[in-house]
């Protein structure tokens, strides 16, 4: 979406993986203190994104959205002062039809959502210094064509209030299992294309509940060809830092992320982060990868059912390979310069993990862990045309 935001993946941290409807606004201070003090705001980290379950069951007399008096009695608009003044953007979550998705399954009461009242919250939200929607369909009903519809009214109405709101949404809450069922580059700055990750690896489903952090990359892989500087596919936020996954397959799930130009959203609790985990999601070389300039997901050149090599041109003409390793054993990954779009006699190699350098006339290879991605960021000799993704099916089953 051409609105002037989201022109590399959005960075930032959300309350739902963690904490669910348990929020009130010391929790949510708190995250947006931590997010300066651990050093995640210099990494890069910006918005600070409330999730489900922030509002008053009821709408005010005039028809006004409200903040939950008890857990955020100073209201949202205090609490996007408070995000403002430590240098981040405050990101809030809404949902397009009558209720969200905590309300849909009565963890919340009330039914508050947007339908008919889209340029009413739309001021509600820009009033509070929101800089972000997260905008979740929670219905099983309701066509493509409706949901294009209605993504598009709050789309305009966030436009008309002058302010620049990154519009994250979400058409797969409930219904939709296999990805996106269109480009919604039109409609949205970051699209999810799957349902809501959960603390797993892989639940040897390709396509269904519950999504893993493998299952969700098999969905968003095919994608890439729809990233660009405003629009980018949302494979959802992280797990880092969550514990279950083992240390490579959170390195696997934060570098495979990167590599596909996807929101950077932690969703961990950082006041209590690891060494371990503050290592992965403040790796440098990883989040430069990720916010390059010229916002391209990187492309499947190779893959089987038990390794992926993908390839993100840079803007600087470097080339971001990734090696990933979904079998359950360790093996040796290779691909060559050539492959991943670069042509010459001699190149360099930067691991994105340790940020050692090794060259080399051509072969890329690594041993790599199960389940673990080695990330190298090569640069030499000349680069030609970013490689094509290969599939685009995932799109043309609607009328826009
Ligand atoms: C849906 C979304 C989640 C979260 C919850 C909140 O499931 O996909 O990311 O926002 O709703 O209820």
């Amino acid at each position: 979406l051409d609105n002037g935001v989201s022109r590399t993946p959005p960075m930032g941290w959300n309350s739902w993986n963690t904490f669910f409807c348990n929020i009130n606004e010391s929790l949510i201070r708190g995250m947006a203190d931590t997010m300066v003090s651990s050093g995640m705001r210099d990494a890069g980290y910006q918005y600070v994104v409330v999730d489900d379950c922030w509002m008053n069951p009821n709408r005010d007399s005039s028809g006004n959205l409200q903040a939950d008096p008890t857990r955020f009695p100073s209201g949202m608009k205090a609490l996007g002062d408070y995000i403002h003044a430590r240098g981040l953007k405050f990101g809030i979550y809404q949902a397009p039809l009558d209720k969200t998705c905590a309300q849909y399954f009565g963890s919340y009461p009330g039914a508050t959502g947007s339908q008919g009242r889209e340029a009413q919250d739309a001021r509600s939200f820009a009033a509070w210094g929101v800089d972000y929607l997260k905008y979740d369909w929670c219905s099983p009903s309701g066509s493509i064509n409706d949901q294009v519809t209605t993504f598009a009214k709050m789309r305009d109405a966030l436009a008309a209030t002058g302010r620049p709101i990154l519009y994250s949404i979400n058409s797969n809450s409930i219904h939709s299992k296999t990805g996106p069922q269109r480009n919604w580059g039109d409609v949205a700055n970051i699209w999810r294309t799957t349902e809501d990750i959960q603390l797993v690896w892989n639940t040897d489903q390709v396509n269904d509940y519950p999504m893993g952090v493998q299952n969700i990359i098999n969905v968003n892989v095919p994608l890439a060809g729809y990233a660009k500087p405003g629009g980018f596919n949302d494979p959802d936020m992280m797990e880092v830092g969550r514990g279950t996954l083992t240390d490579t397959e959170q390195r696997s799930h934060f570098a495979m992320w990167a590599v596909m130009a996807a929101p950077l959203i932690a969703g961990n609790d950082l006041r209590n982060m690891s060494a371990a985990t503050q290592t992965i999601l403040k790796n440098p070389r990883l989040i430069a990868i990720n916010q390059d300039s010229l916002g391209l997901q990187g492309v499947q050149v190779a893959g089987d059912s038990n390794q992926r090599v993908l390839a993100k041109r840079l803007a600087n003409g470097d080339v971001a390979v990734a090696l990933f390793n979904q079998s359950g054993a360790t093996r040796t990954i290779s691909t060559t310069a050539a492959a991943i779009g670069k042509s010459g006699s001699s190149f360099s190699l930067a691991e994105a993990w340790n940020g050692g350098t090794t060259t080399t006339s051509g072969a890329i290879s690594a041993s790599v862990p199960a389940h673990g991605t080695v990330v190298y960021r090569v640069s030499g000799g000349q680069t030609g045309e970013p490689p094509v993704p290969t599939s685009t099916s995932l799109v043309g089953t609607q009328s826009g």
